[in-house]
């Protein structure tokens, strides 16, 4: 019911942007390939010069309510990752802001967290109605700094807002218990409290949905939190601080800080007041926090990296199979934790499978986010292109071939051809890590037996996908799949009612659903004693 329903209401555009749905679809797309003359300056400077008129465009971070520099005065050039243009420059803070602005979280936490949750409610409430009525602003403002599609960065606000809507309800359903005591003269009962200022650290890939899958929850629980968005895509959190001031949420609530990742991460780390660290992001530095934590004994939030490994059994319905494989590897050009990484294809359907899915990736036109009809923008930066690179040489040396693209894309440096790999194996990095880019490699299988153990065979284990019209192999095989989130015949999973999160080395705790908010409270036990009976 619950996928009918995403199809239905036109959740799937929202998360995958119209043009890569019309694919799936299987509508006829007229396929113009991107001119290299048409980077100019010009479509960013038009869309940059209406974020600005819409005055959501800010070069300066947020701390107790107040716009502010660094201290030094230094800055950060923001780039767009399509041209390699400075959309602006922003504050290159460390240590000493990041402190001033847990200082303000923690002034401002006693008065937000003394707020009813109808009260917090309603901001938050106010906060997504803004989100919402920005929408093409915000968009615009993600496709510029991060390189998706347009359309793809449109679902991604209406994702991101979603959380905040989501967590505006859960505000008011904070409950906590009664236990019945062993002991007549005793009550037990138990309280549900904000856990105090929370430092979220948040990625690229996902400018808005990250911070607002985070600190709506915070802000439902009655937290107050200290952001710091990735230095390479600031500008959309700025512009959701902006809206979030406007919406009533009180200052210092929200603080947005951004420059020194290493300086402002240690700060936040070696904080007393700073009770709590929610991170999206590599499992190498979520380890690093991990052991950062010790120091202060904090609570821990982190959604580190995948491997996500998708089968498609003999049974699989192949349309079903192909529209959400592709739908799974190429959303955001293959650079989210949930991308499919690993596709292992069932012998007696390899070579349909793949003609299929060739044919398919074949058809994604690839160009600048904000061009119409794109469906795969840029990677974002040329480190992400040459990670792809050093995935690709070693297959290739270890016997994969290239089915389709196979090398960066005429357009420039940051773009990547959508590739599909075939006679992959296990040996090959890419089964191992993920690529964070446009490749999808094939590998045969023959028994539910063997492709179960392949896929359960490392470290991470975030999401999972797999393809099959026999309901006993699909519970089965969704109950051996050691990973956190499992789609069964579906290719995107994400949505603010379901828990988000891994297990293994892919993380710690969920983000999204009822589950979400319990990661921002303390759970106290009140014992009364002396009750007299009559
Ligand atoms: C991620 O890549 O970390 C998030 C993806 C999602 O929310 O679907």
């Amino acid at each position: 019911m619950q996928l009918v329903h995403l199809h239905s209401t036109g959740r799937l555009e929202n998360m995958l942007g119209s043009s890569l749905c019309r694919i799936l679809r299987r509508r006829p797309l007229k396929v113009t390939r991107c001119q290299v003359q048409e980077f100019t300056t010009s479509p960013q400077k038009i869309a940059i010069s209406k974020v600005k008129e819409a005055g959501l465009l800010h070069s300066k971070a947020l701390i107790g309510g107040k716009w502010l520099g660094a201290n030094d005065g230094r800055t950060l050039p923001v780039h767009s990752p399509a041209t390699g243009e400075v959309l602006v420059e922003v504050p290159y803070m460390g240590e000493v802001e990041t402190n001033s602005a847990i200082n303000e979280a923690s002034k401002a936490f006693a008065g937000w967290r003394a707020l009813t949750g109808s009260e917090r409610s309603k901001l938050l409430r106010n906060w997504y109605d803004l989100l919402i009525a920005n929408k093409e602003h915000l968009g615009h403002l993600i496709t510029l700094e991060q390189g998706k599609p347009l359309t793809e960065a449109l679902g991604e606000v209406v994702y991101g807002s979603n959380f905040v809507e989501f967590f505006a309800e859960e505000a008011k359903r904070i409950y906590g218990d009664i236990i019945p005591a062993p002991f007549s003269d005793r009550r037990i009962v138990v309280l549900k409290q904000p856990v105090g200022v929370v430092g979220a650290i948040t990625p690229w890939n996902f400018p808005l949905a990250m911070i607002t899958r985070k600190v709506a929850a915070a802000f439902a629980a009655g937290c107050t939190a200290v952001v710091k968005p990735s230095e390479l895509t600031p500008l959309t959190a700025l512009a959701a601080a902006e809206l979030a001031c406007q919406a009533g949420i009180p200052p210092g609530v929200l603080n947005v800080v951004m420059g020194d990742a290493p300086r402002i991460g240690d700060a936040l780390m070696a904080s007393n007041e700073v009770r709590k660290i929610t991170f999206t992001g590599s499992t190498a530095v979520g380890k690093k926090l991990m052991a950062g934590a010790a120091g202060t004994v904090k609570k821990l939030s982190l959604e580190l990296g995948g491997n996500a490994p998708c089968i498609i059994f003999d049974d699989a319905d192949i349309d079903v199979a192909v529209k959400g494989t592709l739908a799974s590897k190429f959303r955001n050009s293959g650079q989210t934790c949930v991308s499919v990484n690993r596709i292992f294809v069932q012998a007696g359907i390899y070579d349909k499978f793949s003609d299929a899915f060739a044919t398919a990736v074949k058809s994604l036109e690839v160009g600048n986010g904000l061009h119409k009809g794109v469906a795969q923008g840029p990677l974002i930066n040329e480190a992400a292109v040459e990670k792809v690179e050093r995935h690709l040489e070693d297959a290739l040396s270890k016997g994969a071939k290239v089915l389709l693209g196979g090398k960066k894309h005429s357009l420039g440096s940051t773009f990547y051809e959508p590739t599909v790999l075939t006679d992959t194996s296990t040996d090959m990095i890419i089964f191992r890590e993920e690529v964070f880019g446009p490749v999808a490699p094939l590998i045969k299988f023959k028994t539910e037996e063997d492709v179960i153990q392949m896929a359960n065979d490392t470290l991470f284990g975030l999401a999972a996908y797999f393809f099959t019209q026999n309901l006993s192999r699909a519970w089965r095989v969704a109950e051996a799949l050691e990973f956190g989130m499992v789609g069964i015949n579906e290719g995107i999973i994400s949505t603010e009612v379901a828990p988000f999160g891994g297990v293994k080395q892919s993380g710690l705790g969920r983000e999204g659903s009822k589950y979400g908010i319990d990661e921002y409270l303390e759970v106290k036990y009140l014992c009364m004693g002396s009750i007299k009976s009559f």
